[in-house]
């Protein structure tokens, strides 16, 4: 149905979240919002205080999703050596 990676260690008191991944038949249904809670709940639970992320400038629809998750961005990176697409950093204090 879906998945959430998240780092194994913290940064300070931030953790960065890697991957939310819903498989496409069960998105628009709540899934991913579920889930962030959780990752959310467990980070709390565990005195981590911001989960940060990222994606990449193109994914219009994970952007209108972690906006509505409440996280702020908090920089652009333009296009890195490699890559097709820049990203945009997000970060959420929980
Ligand atoms: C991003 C993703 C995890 C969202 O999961 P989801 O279960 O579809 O999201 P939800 O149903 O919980 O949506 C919550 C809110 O996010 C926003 N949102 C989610 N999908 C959206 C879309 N396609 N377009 C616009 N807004 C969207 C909406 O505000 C939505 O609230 P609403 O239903 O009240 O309008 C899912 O689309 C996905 O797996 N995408 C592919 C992988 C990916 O891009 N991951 C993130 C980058 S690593």
């Amino acid at each position: 149905m879906g998945f959430c990676l998240l780092a194994s260690e913290a940064v300070g008191n931030a953790l960065q979240m890697y991957s939310i991944f819903v498989d496409r038949k069960w998105r628009g249904q709540a899934v991913g919002s579920r889930l962030m809670a959780e990752a959310e709940g467990h980070c709390r639970s565990r005195n981590v205080r911001a989960i940060y992320l990222t994606t990449t400038l193109s994914n219009v629809n994970a952007t209108a999703f972690y906006r509505k998750a409440g996280y702020r961005i908090v920089g652009i990176h333009a296009r890195a050596y490699k890559e097709t697409d820049g990203r945009v950093a997000f970060c959420k204090e929980l």
